[in-house]
């Protein structure tokens, strides 16, 4: 009889999300187990349990999910996971936080194949100012871009202090320069974004970080992102079904968050069926969701 897949999402809030276990189940997992209010050190011990309940060749059928909405948390308790697993006995392995992994994922494969297409351009050709990088998805899609190659600037809303610690840590943790910006003012926010040619917009829902008249006033904008799809928008002027289309009196195209939503989704349910599917246990963090996403957008 074929093994039944078994998925343990764990999560340090007090719930899961309803959109990860309807993602898992219609990704093909037969059953999915909240634990809910999990601290780092209980990581080790839960994922020990799931491993040793199936001999070693099953493992594969297992997995452990890491919700909750911190992204270094996360990444935290990928590395405790797979630090607790005894070879041959192991399972798999994947976070995404709030969605953000697969979010942030979506929105630079989105940007990266606008710019590509239309621009001529690479993320390795570009500066980028990413608003709302404290969140989980602005911390992850400044990531990625930068292990792209972008010269990404990661902009506080609240001064430079925050964001500093958060550029810090992304060097320590991926060997990553990304500069910290004062974006405390709309005057800061208008000199940030006339020197960079690709804006991410990740802020908090219902924010509009940027007007249109400033993304007008920014002359080497080639594409802005944004994934606020609550009313009122991240980036004014660009509709939230946009894909690449023009932003009115500029020369830069604009992407919304309902054409990034899609790509977003499949990317997490395409995670899932990879660990589904896959004959050696998975690690997968946002890396492997841009990876994906990338295909996806293409
Ligand atoms: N399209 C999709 O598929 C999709 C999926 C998931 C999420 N989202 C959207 O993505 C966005 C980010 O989500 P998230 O989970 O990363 O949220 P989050 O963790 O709450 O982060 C939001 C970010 O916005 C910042 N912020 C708060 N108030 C602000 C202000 N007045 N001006 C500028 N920045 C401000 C926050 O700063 P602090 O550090 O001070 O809180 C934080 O950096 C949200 O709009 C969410 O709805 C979209």
């Amino acid at each position: 009889m074929a093994a039944k897949n078994i998925l343990h999402m764990l999560t340090p809030h007090k719930h899961v999300s309803p959109f990860d276990v309807n993602m898992a189940v219609d990704a093909g997992y037969d059953s999915v187990t909240p634990y809910e209010e999990v601290t780092i050190d209980e990581v080790p011990d839960l994922v020990q349990d799931v491993i040793f309940s199936r001999p070693p060749d099953r493992g594969v059928n297992s997995a452990v999910f890491f919700g909750g909405d911190d992204a270094v948390l996360a990444l935290d308790m990928i590395d405790a996971a797979k630090g607790a697993m005894v070879p041959p006995f192991g399972c798999n392995v994947m976070a995404d936080p709030a969605g953000s992994f697969t979010t942030a994922a979506a929105m630079v494969a989105l940007v990266e194949k606008t710019l590509k297409a239309e621009k001529g351009k690479t993320l390795a050709d570009v500066s980028i100012a990413v608003f709302g990088a404290t969140g989980v998805v602005g911390y992850c899609s400044a990531v990625i871009a930068a292990l792209e190659g972008a010269k990404v600037k990661i902009v506080g809303y609240s001064g430079v202090k925050r964001v500093q610690d958060r550029a810090d840590e992304m060097k320590e943790r991926f060997g990553i320069e990304v500069e910290a910006v004062d974006g405390s003012s709309d005057e800061k926010n208008q000199a940030i974004i006339s020197d960079v040619e690709v804006i991410f917009s990740a802020a908090k829902a219902g924010v509009q970080v940027l007007s249109l008249k400033q993304l007008q006033a920014a002359g080497n904008l080639l594409v802005a992102a944004d994934v606020n799809a609550v009313p009122p928008l991240g980036l004014e002027g660009i509709d939230v079904m946009a894909n690449g289309e023009p932003i009115e009196g500029t020369n830069a195209l604009g992407i919304g968050a309902l054409a990034v939503g899609p790509i977003k989704s499949n990317t997490e349910q395409g995670l899932l069926k990879r660990m589904i599917e896959a004959g050696e246990p998975q690690y997968l963090d946002f890396r492997d969701a841009f990876q994906l996403a990338r295909s996806l957008a293409s």
